[in-house]
């Protein structure tokens, strides 16, 4: 289904919320299913328990892949465009996709994966990772990709926590003028996860590595020879596809669980109608998310979304800034990009090193933008829509989350109206409300509150591996009968929707999620830390950047010292996107009398509003704010 006129959004809204099931119904009928499904949707919120198109059997892959391969076979799938630009780029069409998908799935049959067992993917953003995660599928493996620039540490406690038996990975990865040793991460991961049975090691880099004889095995000896069919295992719509962690409020990561068919059915459906791309056999249409695989933007708007659609899309393995800020539009000229997904920590990036990397490029190609990842501030919307789409390409801001598997709330392109820095209005089958704090719903426009969802979609969220009752603390028992996002949210004088930010203890620092009470464990690793507390504040070019206010003894003197140990240790634990921006040192905390740390204060000082700090008088010590206002960074 393709929603083509604004009138159309609005019937089809409408016929959502009064028929949700005849409209899920409709739109799951567009893939190939080996028996259909009994019945559309069982649902509670209390426990939660969702299943959706309950007894549906068929495979994901057969869907993105061998349903396009008889008008498709030769249309491209990818085009992979490398870190270095003297390297060449990469077709790939959607033959070679299967060729290669089958290849990799019967050389982890022939390990010994089965459906269910859990495979981690520590690789960069090459073409093999996505054959890789497809392969998982083929087979009925549950994928866990790892993105990375995680840190050894962070690797091995998600290999541990769901027990992953394989880990895929390169020798290394090319990130801007960096050389990673990939490999390297692995091993030390490793050390102590004695569950992995298996590490297939494609090589990328030539970077050297050492090989454990007892478990590596290199892709290229063993993978270009694997027959090229493989027969797709049948799953259940309920059946695991894939685990990603993501960061919550306590310290340690959520394996956020999506099955196979919802996600099938939400992502498809709101690939087509957010971004309005031509999937035709002959269609030039070109889309490219610059997000890595490693997020679930990458899950679901690289991999899964535009194969399932039937288009073709843009893999790339670079980063913004290299070789020069000119690297994203030298791209989209070069492969004539027509759908351009990025974030907006990218364009403030991009804004600040100035007009001369843009207008070398004529960007003529571009026909729709979108943003995703955190608040795009209006200046930033601007600018990307007047430089980079020329004021003529619509600009849709995508909000969503890891625990949605797709875009809930966002114009479709070009179809209903756009308003800067606003997401717009909630996809037909999306029905958000804002709740005060008591969970007192807020009626009519002009209002402002903590977004919730209140009927399931078909990529909600199923649990968090391993810990059902942390699924239902986390988003389902704030509010009774609710799924609870943690962002704040305004509804304005037409309905739309603005996400303010998250409401929690969750930051999100160039786009990327991080919870405070991760770092502070990371920070409290440090020996000479005696306690610690990490809030979020306003940066420019990141969004959020990260403040750590830490209790060291007196005895502790060098305390530039101290804090370039302690940016190590974050780095170690977690890895290089959690460096706190700022450590202050200080003698104690603004605590209640029963201890609990007052976030709001730290975080009115890191953000620098001094004269709103509230009532303080409450505080088991009134005097630490004078110091902590006093040593403000
Ligand atoms: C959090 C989810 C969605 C995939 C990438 C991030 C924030 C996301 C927007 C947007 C304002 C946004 C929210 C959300 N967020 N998109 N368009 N406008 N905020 O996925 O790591 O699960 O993070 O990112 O705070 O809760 P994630």
């Amino acid at each position: 289904m393709i929603i083509s006129t604004f009138e159309e959004y609005n019937a089809t809204y409408k016929k959502s919320v009064d028929k949700p099931e005849d409209f899920w119904s409709e739109i799951a009928s567009e893939f190939y299913w080996q028996k259909k499904w009994d019945k559309v949707l069982d649902w509670n919120f209390d426990e939660p328990n969702i299943k959706w198109f309950i007894n549906g059997k068929f495979n994901i892959t057969e869907n993105a892949i061998d349903r396009h391969l008889p008008e498709k076979a030769n249309k491209t799938a990818f085009i992979w465009e490398a870190n270095s630009i003297d390297a060449n780029h990469r077709v790939i069409t959607y033959q070679n996709l299967h060729d290669e998908v089958c290849k990799v799935a019967n050389t982890l049959k022939s390990f010994g994966t089965k459906k269910g067992d859990r495979v981690c993917i520590y690789m960069p953003m090459i073409p093999e990772t996505i054959f890789a995660m497809l392969a998982c599928a083929r087979i009925g493996a549950i994928h866990s990709v790892v993105f990375a620039g995680f840190s050894s540490s962070a690797l091995a406690g998600r290999i541990q926590d769901s027990d992953c038996k394989i880990v895929l990975t390169t020798d290394g990865a090319c990130r801007g003028a960096k050389d990673i040793p990939i490999k390297a991460v692995v091993d030390e991961a490793l050390e102590t996860c004695p569950c992995v049975e298996k590490v297939l090691i494609y090589k990328h880099t030539n970077t050297p590595i050492t090989i454990n004889k007892a478990k590596d095995i290199i892709w290229q000896d063993v993978v270009p020879s694997a027959l090229s069919t493989c027969e797709a295992e049948l799953m259940d719509s309920e059946d695991v596809l894939f685990i990603l962690y993501t960061s919550g409020s306590t310290g340690k990561p959520k394996g956020v669980v999506h099955t196979c068919g919802g996600y099938m059915v939400y992502t498809c459906y709101t690939f087509k109608n957010v971004f309005q791309i031509n999937t035709g056999t002959d269609s030039k249409d070109l889309f490219w998310c610059t997000a890595d695989v490693g997020w679930i933007t990458g899950h679901s708007y690289i991999t899964y979304g535009p194969l399932l659609a039937g288009a073709s899309s843009v893999i790339f393995e670079g980063v913004p800034t290299f070789p020069d800020a000119g690297r994203f539009w030298k791209v989209v000229d070069k492969h004539k990009v027509t759908h351009f997904y990025t974030a907006p920590t990218a364009i403030r990036a991009l804004e600040a090193c100035g007009l001369d990397f843009v207008t070398p490029y004529k960007l003529d190609s571009l026909k729709v933008l979108g943003s995703v990842g955190e608040p795009i501030n209006e200046e930033a919307w601007h600018w990307y829509n007047n430089n980079i789409g020329k004021g003529k390409c619509p600009l849709v801001d995508t909000w969503w989350q890891t625990e949605t598997g797709g875009i809930l709330i966002s114009a479709l392109a070009g179809v209903t109206p756009t308003k800067p820095s606003f997401a717009t209005l909630p996809l037909p089958g999306i029905q958000p409300l804002l709740v005060d704090d008591k969970g007192n719903e807020l009626f009519g426009n002009n209002v402002e509150g903590n977004l919730c969802i209140r009927f399931p979609w078909p990529s909600i969220i199923r649990t968090t591996y391993g810990d059902h009752n942390r699924c239902k603390e986390a988003y389902f028992s704030t509010y009774k009968g609710l799924y609870f996002t943690g962002d704040g949210c305004r509804r304005d004088e037409n309905g739309f929707y603005r996400i303010t930010g998250r409401v929690d203890d969750v930051m999100n620092v160039s786009g990327h999620r991080i919870g405070t009470a991760e770092v502070e464990s990371a920070i409290n690793m440090h020996a000479d830390v005696v306690e610690s507390a990490v809030v979020a504040y306003p940066h420019d070019i990141k969004g959020q950047g990260i403040y750590a206010y830490v209790i060291v003894p007196s005895t502790t003197k060098n305390h530039d010292n101290l804090r370039k140990e302690i940016l190590a240790e974050v780095t170690k634990i977690i890895g290089p996107i959690a460096k706190p921006d700022k450590i202050q040192v200080v003698s104690g905390l603004p605590k209640t009398r029963s201890g609990k740390i007052m976030r709001r204060i730290l975080r009115k000082v890191a953000e620098g509003e001094l004269t709103s700090l509230g009532d303080t008088s409450t505080l088991l010590d009134p005097l630490v704010v004078d110091e902590i206002i006093k040593g403000r960074l």
